[in-house]
């Protein structure tokens, strides 16, 4: 009856010049706080929208999907159902920022079918949280048993006011290791996602996408004034997503905040949005630091290739496995260890073999005398984002990796973008994007040959992270920005405005090994750093992720026992964290609790301008005296030549004390809160 009505609604409409909207759909977050609610116009075209406390976030906003071998699937819908359901529950996190994670949303779940045709049905979920929103599409098996070919999905995100945004650009060739353009929303071209903004009103809205999983990522273009719409990352096939059988899209998400700490207190939206742990008993996954053979191929003075200036010798890993025990540093990564990187390796990655080191790289021998000491290799597959070479080696490099005791693997995927090599259906070369279908399946692939074999697995020049790490829990950490390697060799190198925007950006969408800690403050001959030495430490509570590196090489850390005693000590698995300040491109202060003791760490980092920053120790538990151990920029401290003045001190501190701490331009400070018994 009421679909006959709608459809009679939808003629008389179908004649009006403007096509009016007929609500038919409606859901509030389970405080009221958001609402979304859908709509038909005379056209059957669906939109949906988001409001915040009654004001409009997402205007209506027009959903479907174009297709390469079947019509578009975008009006002509009749409403033949919708149910709700309430969800509220408590989970705990193996690893993270927070030990436990609540789950609170109501549920709508609306049925279409296209009245005409096909008579094709589409369904639409929509979780509502009351600080975001995540809707995805149910689409139906083809009758003729044939795939589903995706040429495009039409979401559309109709802004309700333009603002400030900060996004950097899809499709181009540097993959995701771009600087933030910082411009108003009616001047975002083609972004990636996160992509953040702060509405007129002061909302901060950031629109990301969970569970990429089968399907090509999505960015998103705007199309005029405020309206932004998907696109989604090609594939070599034409069709941008193949899929056979009923299936759904990833989560379409939208994180919606007053104010930017509470757009990053909303971050573990995307966890939630993802299934639970599929691996069973995970406690094999183990957070830790670890150093590496490393920053000194980025500086040039060693190489990967083999030859006079071969970092990856016996000799050299041997000293890091003792420099790394005695300071109870539990990882050791070695990157050129294994024959293949002669050459030109970018991009080509032919010649990798990923169970044989160089000759001058005992790895049997090293891997022993690393169990001995107590320290975890860290394995390193660079694939030059050759995947039909690699996945013919996965299982036989992972068996290697595991016969010796190695439970990590940094995998990395150097080309440029749209130069992944896949093999075709017919066994011929295709080329790919990092970000496309290919790719969402080549990754969870990697991470579940690994988990059976009880490795980690970090990522560099990965796909985007959309949550997955509460699935797969060994996919401990990615890239997927412009890490510390841009401070050695960068053109530009990082500028100090890049971190205070890249929390509330890259960093909603889970951990990034950045790799921190470069305490000389220089990169490639001799270049400043843009920081200074209190903001290198600031970086491994601001920047999250389970695996952190000491990043700099083993003399910097000796000739700095100060800041390095901080790098030591600082966690990389949390009980809980709070953004105490934050504002986007300017400042972002944020505490976090150890997992394993009463201590808190906070960091602090600031753009380019020097700032006070008032630390309200209102965290802290009442009752319990602390000791601050504070590293903070000294008094000419300034990034770059003058960034080592750092002043170290200790101050008896607890609950409701204030720390006035001065971050100078391109500076930050870091806290240690040792509970004291
Ligand atoms: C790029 C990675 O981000 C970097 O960490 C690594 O050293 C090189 N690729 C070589 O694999
Ligand atoms: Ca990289």
């Amino acid at each position: 009856m009421l679909s006959r009505l709608i459809a009679f609604l939808a003629v008389l409409l179908a004649a009006a010049p403007v096509l009016a909207q007929d609500r038919i759909a409606h859901i509030a977050s389970p405080t009221g706080t958001l609402t979304v609610g859908l709509s038909l116009n005379g056209e059957g075209r669906i939109s949906y929208r988001v409001d915040r406390l009654g004001k409009p976030v997402i205007d209506n906003s027009q959903l479907g999907f174009l297709f390469t071998d079947q019509p578009s699937m975008l009006r002509n819908f009749a409403l033949i159902g919708q149910r709700t359901r309430n969800h509220d529950e408590s989970w705990t996190q193996p690893w993270g920022e927070d030990r436990t994670v609540r789950d609170y949303y109501r549920e709508l779940a609306v049925d279409f079918e296209e009245k005409t045709g096909f008579k094709r049905r589409l369904t639409l979920e929509f979780r509502v949280y009351d600080d975001g929103v995540g809707f995805r599409y149910r689409l139906p098996a083809r009758g003729d048993g044939k795939p589903t070919n995706i040429a495009e999905e039409l979401t559309q995100f109709r802004i309700a006011s333009d603002g400030r945004a900060w996004w950097t650009p899809a499709f181009e060739s540097n993959r995701e290791e771009y600087l933030y353009n910082a411009t108003a929303i009616g001047g975002i071209a083609t972004a990636q996602t996160p992509l953040t903004m702060i509405l007129g009103d002061g909302t901060h809205v950031s629109i990301h996408e969970a569970a990429l999983v089968d399907y090509s990522g999505m960015a998103v273009a705007r199309v005029e004034g405020t309206l932004l719409k998907t696109v989604l990352t090609p594939s070599s096939t034409g069709a941008k997503v193949s899929r056979t059988g009923m299936f759904t899209t990833p989560w379409r998400m939208l994180t919606i905040a007053p104010d930017a700490p509470a757009l990053y207190a909303a971050r573990n939206l995307v966890l939630n949005l993802n299934e639970p742990n599929k691996l069973g008993d995970v406690s094999w996954v183990t957070p830790r630091k670890y150093v590496g053979i490393w920053w000194g191929m980025h500086l040039d003075t060693q190489s990967w290739a083999s030859g006079a200036k071969h970092g990856a010798t016996t000799a050299n890993a041997i000293e890091l496995i003792d420099f790394a025990a005695k300071n109870k540093i539990e990882g050791m990564l070695v990157e050129g260890w294994n024959v293949g990187w002669d050459g030109e390796w970018f991009g080509n990655g032919n010649e990798f073999s990923f169970t044989k080191p160089y000759p001058d790289f005992d790895l049997p021998r090293i891997a022993a005398y690393a169990k001995k000491k107590g320290v975890h290799i860290i394995g390193h597959h660079e694939t030059s984002a050759n995947i039909a070479h690699y996945e013919k080696q996965l299982e036989a490099g992972f068996d290697y990796y595991q016969g010796l005791g190695i439970d990590a693997v940094k995998t990395g995927y150097v080309s440029d973008a749209g130069g992944v090599q896949a093999l075709g259906p017919d066994g011929e070369r295709r080329f790919e994007w990092h970000e496309g279908q290919a790719m969402a399946v080549h990754h969870l692939k990697v991470v579940t040959e690994a988990a059976k074999r009880k490795i980690m697995v970090n990522a560099h020049e990965p796909i985007k992270d959309s949550g997955l790490r509460r699935t797969y829990p060994n996919w401990v950490s990615r890239e997927g920005q412009r890490g510390m390697e841009y401070n050695a060799w960068g053109e530009p190198k990082n500028p100090p405005v890049y971190d205070t925007q890249l929390f509330f950006t890259r960093m909603l969408a889970g951990p990034m090994d950045y790799t921190p800690g470069i305490v000389s403050l220089k990169g490639k001959g001799d270049t400043d750093i843009e920081s200074t030495l209190a903001r290198q430490l600031a970086l491994y509570v601001v920047v999250y992720s389970p695996v952190a590196m000491a990043a700099d090489l083993q003399e910097n850390y000796e000739a700095s026992p100060v800041a390095f005693g901080f790098i030591r000590q600082v966690p990389v698995d949390w009980d809980e964290t709070r953004v105490l300040s934050g504002s986007i491109g300017e400042q972002v202060v944020v505490a976090r609790k150890d997992r394993k003791s009463a201590d808190w760490y906070v960091g602090g980092v600031t753009d380019a301008a020097a700032r006070v920053a008032n630390v309200r120790l209102d965290f802290l538990p009442a009752g319990k005296r602390f000791t601050a151990h504070i590293y903070r920029d000294g008094p000419t401290a300034q990034a770059g030549a003058k960034g080592k003045d750092m002043v170290h001190e200790i101050r008896k501190v607890s609950r409701g004390d204030v720390l006035a701490l001065r971050m100078a331009p391109g500076g930050g400070f870091a806290i240690r809160l040792a509970a004291r018994r």
